[in-house]
């Protein structure tokens, strides 16, 4: 947010700033989602909704998920939120209590650590494995895990690594989960764009659905980060505590987009494929340019739709962190990145590639000369 609110500045200033920051799609939601909507607010359908959504809603939550990962969730284990964001603030202060330890893999996404100290839990990071694509191992999870432990945060493909964790890791991840009576979180928001891999859900696994609560998300899925539509799949008890906080709260997911929702659920799921072909096209291209810096280091992201470089090369004439490299890449070359210590590193930038080949040449360019000290 400061990065963009700094870009932003320098724009209203005149300056050409290519933003590499914002963390999503620069696609349109697609044209049958936002006619879904439309008739919505023709029918007059804009009056309160049940609070967790609607059943027709979180049925078809549930379809989805069942037809993209084979699990079998009932719209009582459902719960419709005001984008996935929600979905986990709602879950850690239903489930966190005074205390608790919550283990998260780091790089991880910035709003993570925020929602467990505000529960009242405490973050125990879990360091990932920078030359395997930023992957950790159960191994390394088990490590932190103590009599305090309630949850284990899992993101793959990861926001900012857009590293991957296999199925058989992550299933040895929910197995120690299992074996030590700790929770397992799986934030499934970039779940759709995996480059290499099958999508799979942990959930799928045969009686994983009591240990595990998914938090999903439509906003990056089908490019709606803007109508605000997530949802948990989780136990029933756990769903109807984060349901009895959000009636208290925001009450329903916003009626029109709920409706919106369903059309993005079970109407063509056309544009996901075309997205993520284009997401692949400039992985490629964003990693073929970082890798021809001299210095710079960039682990292949798996998916997502962001890069996470380490440009400690660049440390030198008064910059010794990634947070003064952003600054100074911002004021000097005008690219906007986010520095690497919003998530846990500090020899890293996140570069989002959801934005124009052209803006991505550019920007990358002036990085180039910005680093090899051309500017
Ligand atoms: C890892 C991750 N989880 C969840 C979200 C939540 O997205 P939203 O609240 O828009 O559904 C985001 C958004 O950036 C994210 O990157």
């Amino acid at each position: 947010m400061k990065v963009a609110a700094d870009a932003d500045r320098l724009r209203r200033e005149g300056v050409d700033v290519v933003d590499f920051g914002a963390g999503e799609p620069d696609f349109p939601t697609p044209d049958n989602i936002k006619k879904a909507a439309i008739a919505a607010i023709d029918a007059n359908f804009t009056k309160y909704t049940p609070t967790g959504g609607t059943l027709e809603l979180k049925q078809a939550i549930c379809e989805r998920h069942h037809a993209d990962y084979g699990t079998s969730y009932t719209p009582a284990e459902c719960l419709a939120t005001v984008g996935g964001k929600h979905a986990i603030f709602n879950l850690m202060q239903a489930l966190i209590e005074d205390g608790d330890e919550v283990i998260i893999p780091v790089p991880y996404w910035v709003t993570y650590k925020d929602v467990v100290n505000y529960a009242g839990g405490k973050c125990v990071f879990v360091e990932s494995d920078e030359a395997n694509g930023f992957t950790f191992t159960a191994g390394d999870i088990a490590r932190k895990i103590s009599g305090k432990t309630k949850l284990i945060i899992i993101n793959s493909p990861c926001n900012p690594s857009g590293g991957v964790l296999s199925r058989e890791d992550f299933e040895k991840i929910y197995h120690l989960a299992v074996k030590r009576g700790v929770q397992l979180m799986t934030d499934e928001c970039y779940c759709r764009f995996l480059y290499d891999d099958q999508p799979f859900s942990i959930a799928a696994m045969p009686g994983a659905k009591e240990n595990v609560v998914i938090a999903g998300s439509l906003s990056k899925t089908y490019s709606m980060t803007g109508w605000r539509v997530g949802f948990a799949l989780a136990p029933k008890p756990l769903i109807d505590a984060m349901l009895k906080l959000q009636s208290h709260t925001t009450s329903n997911p916003t009626s029109i987009s709920q409706k919106a929702a369903i059309e993005a659920l079970l109407g063509s799921q056309d544009s996901i494929p075309i997205m993520l072909a284009e997401y692949r096209r400039r992985r490629d291209f964003v990693v073929q340019r970082l890798r021809a810096i001299s210095g710079v280091k960039i682990a292949e992201p798996r998916g997502a739709f962001y890069a996470y470089p380490n440009i400690s090369v660049g440390f030198r004439n008064g910059i010794a962190s990634a947070l003064q490299f952003s600054e100074k890449l911002l004021s000097e070359a005008h690219v906007a990145v986010v520095p690497g210590e919003a998530f846990g590193t500090t020899e890293h930038v996140r570069i989002s590639y959801a934005t124009s080949m052209k803006e991505l040449e550019r920007g990358l360019d002036r990085m180039d000369r910005f680093i090899s000290g051309r500017v």
